[in-house]
């Protein structure tokens, strides 16, 4: 990878070496004093203490030894015993031209050769979207557009809730209003209707209706569970209304996943892994890891070091029926069958840590996977409204995802008032900034806390958010076109001149780095903050620099080129974040 910071650490600690110190000193961070200086070595302190000796004059003797590395404008021993560097302008033009000619800016492709499953949909058929299921989508968009970058075969399973009670409420739903359906007809033998007998329209009343009867209709409520059962059992009539709910709600569930330009590999669901659950449940008896329990059926998966109690994994209630984490263990056996992936990734509200931490070590336990394969997940905090409670859209209740796009895409709209685009444009990019503005404003918080969807705040062009950064990069490209309309190419990027030029090249240069972490970290925020700070130090060089104005061809030239970086990075960072960036706005 190229990093300024790397090559820094580098030189510290030979120089440290130099002196008879151990390298490990060496380590480099970027400043945490902007004023003083630009990066930091603290090591000298820790030297001092280990060999009982002054820290400054270790800090001397080091700073002293780093004069004769080129990468260095300044290094400077301060008290106690700090060293204070400034990269050499040249150093860092370097680097940049070095950069400025690599697609993936020097990460490399750690995952090649890897396939990760990523499991982020996980919305329920025939039920509505709830908010938690508009993280899951948009973080673990994100996530597997990072993966992918990092060279990853990365597979996305929107893994639907298909398999539970309101199966079973639906179809004594239909039954009720339409009992002459052949489905219902135990006699029937022919060929069942290829029309579903409802529109999604229809499912959307149908279901919530037959829930809220349920809670004070005992007698339908017992038919729903029938139903289930019978249907789970394979009767031929129910499993053909169930292929019409699939049908009719995968349709619906992709085009809100479209709109919010997230996409999967593949539209598995809990239903699709019941065949695998009789043959992994006898081999969970066969290697003794499974217990009775008051007429269930438990794994046991507690460890003596736990710090918090953790229950028994249930697989099997005591009336026969398969639970959540049954088919969350079967689905890694199908995974594991099919794909032999490295990784399998899930990304949920973090209320389910817990399930999560049962069925990974259920599944160590039985072996499903081979030992090297990781399982991980990432548990999300809570999108609140303002009043502090999980959030509603303003038409109330559950999420209807078009709805809140277009609320955020209005906000957007509203404050495009001055652009003169023609309205056909203005409306399209109000979609576009819309879905950025969403979308920062969600993976711009660290994702395991809960943030507050305010849609002012995401909606302004102003500070830390989407319209800021898309505002930033179509600016730069604007610039671009018109440099390029006066004819002028790019050219090798030159030293910096001022601060402000300095202190963006500096940034540009950390674009590896700042990938490499949010992808350790599966972070996207780290993303966020990067093209941030991109965004405001390039705002801060423009301001400073008259780039069509300027006169020095060369120096005009190396402009273009570090533009072109800066737009580069802007454009990947957005692409990894899960949104484009329009044209003009
Ligand atoms: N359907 C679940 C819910 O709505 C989420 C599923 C997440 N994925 C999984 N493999 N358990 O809460």
């Amino acid at each position: 990878m190229i990093s300024l910071q790397d090559l820094m650490t580098k030189a510290c600690s030979d120089a440290f070496a130099a002196c008879g110190l151990d390298p490990s000193y060496g380590r480099v961070n970027v400043s945490n004093r902007p004023d003083l200086c630009e990066y930091q070595c603290n090591g000298a302190m820790a030297a001092a203490k280990a060999a009982r000796r002054n820290p400054l004059e270790i800090a001397e003797a080091v700073a002293e030894k780093l004069k004769e590395s080129g990468l260095f404008a300044s290094a400077e021993a301060v008290r106690p015993g700090f060293i204070n560097l400034n990269a050499s302008p040249e150093a860092a033009a370097d680097l940049l031209n070095e950069l400025a000619e690599l697609p993936d800016f020097g990460v490399g492709k750690p995952g090649a050769g890897k396939t990760v499953i990523l499991d982020y949909g996980g919305a329920n058929v025939a039920k509505p979207l709830h908010v938690g299921h508009l993280r899951s989508a948009i973080i673990g968009e994100s996530l597997k557009r990072l993966y992918r970058f990092m060279g990853y075969d990365a597979i996305g399973d929107v893994h639907l809730g298909d398999w539970g009670l309101q199966m079973g409420l639906i179809i004594e739903a239909v039954k009720d209003a339409q009992p002459d359906l052949p489905y219902f007809d135990p006699d029937f033998t022919g060929e069942y209707p290829a029309e579903a007998p409802f529109t999604i329209g229809d499912l959307e009343t149908i279901y919530p209706a037959a829930s809220a009867r349920a809670k004070t209709d005992e007698e339908f409520s017992e038919r729903a569970h029938q139903a289930t059962l019978r249907l789970q059992q394979g009767d031929r009539g129910y499993q053909a209304l169930f292929q019409h709910v699939l049908r009719v709600s995968k349709a619906d569930l992709k085009k809100n996943y479209d709109a919010l330009d997230v996409h999967f590999e593949l539209w598995k669901g809990e239903s699709d892994v019941q065949p695998y659950i009789a043959d992994m449940l006898a081999d969970f008896e066969r290697q003794g890891i499974m217990e009775e329990s008051e007429g269930a059926r438990v794994i046991p998966v507690a460890r003596p070091d736990d710090t918090k109690e953790v229950p028994p994994c249930l697989v099997q209630k005591s009336d026969g029926a398969y639970l959540y984490a049954t088919t969350d263990l079967a689905t890694i056996v199908e995974r594991e069958k099919l794909y032999h992936p490295a990784e399998i990734f899930y990304v949920t509200d973090k209320r389910q840590n817990m399930h999560f931490e049962q069925v990974f070590r259920a599944a160590r336990l039985a072996g499903i996977v081979p030992e090297e394969t990781v399982l991980s997940h990432l548990g999300f905090g809570t999108m609140n409204g303002k009043d502090g409670k999980p959030f509603k859209t303003r038409s109330g209740g559950v999420l209807r995802l078009e709805y809140l796009l277009k609320e955020v895409k209005d906000a957007v709209y509203a404050r495009m008032a001055e652009t003169d685009l023609p309205e056909e444009e203005k409306q399209a990019t109000a979609g576009v900034i819309g879905l950025a503005a969403l979308k920062y404003g969600d993976l711009s918080n660290q994702a395991t806390k809960d943030y507050v969807f305010d849609l002012d705040r995401f909606s302004s062009f102003e500070g830390n958010t989407g319209p800021y950064i898309l505002y930033t990069a179509v600016r730069i490209r604007s610039i671009l076109r018109k440099v390029r309309e006066q004819g002028i190419a790019a050219g090798p990027i030159r030293p910096a001149q001022g601060p402000a030029e300095k202190a963006l090249q500096l940034a540009l240069l950390k674009a590896g780095q700042a990938l490499t972490d949010a992808f350790a970290e599966k972070a996207p925020h780290r993303l966020c903050q990067f093209i941030y700070e991109l965004s405001d130090l390039f705002s801060a060089f423009y301001r400073d620099n008259h780039i069509l104005k300027e006169e020095d061809a060369a120096r005009k030239s190396g402009w273009i080129r570090l533009l072109e970086l800066a737009e580069r990075e802007l454009v990947t960072f957005c692409g990894l974040l899960g949104f484009g960036i329009p044209e003009r706005m």
